[in-house]
């Protein structure tokens, strides 16, 4: 299914559009088979999907998709069969709002409560939506929202279990990244780190670093806080990403400004209200692990190139080099009071773009070099090798080679050579987050497959695709008797 490059748009709108709706099913377990292709036996564990899945309430849509309430989709594989389950997060907003039939809170990215400009002046109440990303942390499953602490779910059955303080290492209320960084093993056991961010003319990150695994010799059990270390900083930060290597924590502030008054106002989302600050610099804040060489030190603060950054790649370091590779874009892309997200115009949507910034430590330069010309997004590397150099990535990307358009096609990309593979859902498909799993046991950095979600336009449903890691050939297609919105982050937990 690799398609060649063509000049014009290769969809129908209506196709990618047709993705925006309600989820009005929650499927319990049922079993899916292959339509095409065969499910690898060794493929062992389950995929976890988040994303919005109620974008329309008393006839009412959200302002913008990201406004939309957190549904998990999951898919469990063993023996070469495949379950399917979905579930709302029963967050307390989800569970009002479907009592009363509309929307009783704003939404950041620009969702008004009925009612116009006076309903909506001076509530400043949050939603905690639960609806970016969804990992596995012990024994819960955690769905992420950024702004606030997580919400525990069973991980087997999708229930939810309510709001998580995660042992009391969080306060009510907590800004909580939506993405964690799992450090494979560079110091011994593997970790979960992350982080939260209290923004303001000051922000200040904290820095958390969570065990995975139960460890007997030390008594140290999945989910416990293992390290955490605060930081300020000068100026507003908006932080959704970020990166790790064996020492370092690697942050992106970007060059943005916010303005609250027209949220305080009632006339715009809070998420409106950054913009871009012409001649604004934006900086790496590098903030040293505690558990590396550099643990106790101040962070490194160095001039970062122009554009906006939601997502990293990878971070590695290399002597006196931290290394961190960024999807680009030349400029913030907002979300106006009056634009219809069904009607965006891709053409002036800037491109998200896959750059290698080289932050030389010792004399504060920074080197930027571009991986791909090709408008990307959700670019994974082996997460074996998470925070170290590697040669592969995988990603979603455009079906033209150049300018801006949805997500179409799936890439692998060498990252020394430039050399690359795509397998493409075009004309009618469209593609999320790709997830590559690795081959258990293996020890190649491209050995196992790629696990993603399309939305098939022509069967207005979602088929999960599964391909070679290695050459991104098909390996199976399951088309699931569920029609899962275009969505956000997800994760691979194995058995
Ligand atoms: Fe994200």
């Amino acid at each position: 299914m690799t398609a060649a490059p063509v000049a014009a748009p290769a969809y129908d709108r209506a196709d990618w559009a047709s993705a925006f709706r309600n989820v009005g099913v929650e499927l319990d377990g049922v079993a899916v088979r292959a339509a095409s292709g065969t499910i690898p036996a060794e493929l062992k564990g389950t995929l976890y999907r988040n994303g919005p899945g109620r974008l329309e309430r008393g006839g009412q849509w959200v302002h913008h998709p990201f406004d939309g309430d957190g549904m998990i989709t999951a898919l469990r594989f063993e023996a070469g069969e495949a379950q399917l389950r979905n579930r709302f997060v029963r967050t307390e907003g989800f569970e009002a709002e479907e009592q009363a039939g509309k929307f009783l809170y704003r939404g950041v990215f620009g969702t008004q409560k009925p009612g116009g400009v006076a309903a909506n002046a001076f509530d400043l109440r949050l939603k905690n939506i639960a609806n970016t990303h969804v990992v596995r942390l012990g024994d819960q499953l955690l769905a992420l929202w950024e702004a606030a602490e997580p919400h525990a779910l069973d991980p087997d059955t999708l229930e939810t279990r309510g709001l998580s303080l995660l042992d009391g290492v969080l306060k009510k209320g907590e800004a909580f990244s939506a993405h964690p960084r799992f450090d494979p093993g560079h110091h011994g056991a593997p970790r979960m780190v992350t982080f939260g961010v209290q923004s303001g003319p000051r922000s200040t990150i904290r820095l958390m670093e969570f065990a995975v695994e139960d460890d007997a010799a030390s008594g140290v059990k999945a989910g416990q806080l293992l390290s955490e270390r605060r930081d300020s900083f000068g100026g507003f930060a908006f932080l959704h990403d970020f990166a790790i290597t064996p020492n370092w924590a690697v942050f992106l502030q970007n060059a943005i400004a916010f303005n609250p008054l027209p949220y305080v106002a009632g006339r715009k989302g809070a998420a409106q209200c950054l913009q871009s600050q012409p001649g604004g610099q934006a900086k790496f804040w590098l903030i040293p692990r505690d558990v590396g060489a550099f643990a106790g030190q101040k962070p490194r603060i160095i001039d970062a190139p122009d554009g906006f950054v939601f997502h990293h790649l990878n971070a590695w370091e290399e002597g006196d080099d931290v290394v961190v590779e960024s999807i680009f874009y030349a400029d913030f892309p907002s979300i106006g009071p009056d634009e219809d997200f069904r009607s965006v115009n891709f053409e002036l949507l800037p491109e998200g773009l896959l750059e290698q910034c080289r932050i030389n430590l010792s004399d504060g330069s920074v080197s930027t070099q571009r991986l791909s010309e090709r408008c990307c997004e959700f670019a994974m590397v082996n997460p074996e090798r998470e925070g170290l150099p590697c040669r592969f990535a995988w990603m979603a990307v455009t079906e033209r080679e150049t300018g801006n358009d949805p997500l179409q096609a799936i890439k692998k990309l060498d990252l020394q050579s430039g050399e690359r593979q795509v397998w493409s859902a075009a004309p009618r498909g469209f593609v999320s987050e790709p997830l590559m799993v690795p081959r258990p046991g293996s020890s190649l950095e491209d050995d196992g497959w790629v696990l993603c979600l399309v939305w098939n336009g022509a069967r207005c449903a979602s088929d999960l695709v599964i391909l070679d890691a290695a050459s991104l050939a098909e390996v199976a297609v399951l088309e699931l008797p569920l029609a899962v919105p275009h969505g956000l982050h997800g994760s691979w937990a194995p058995a």
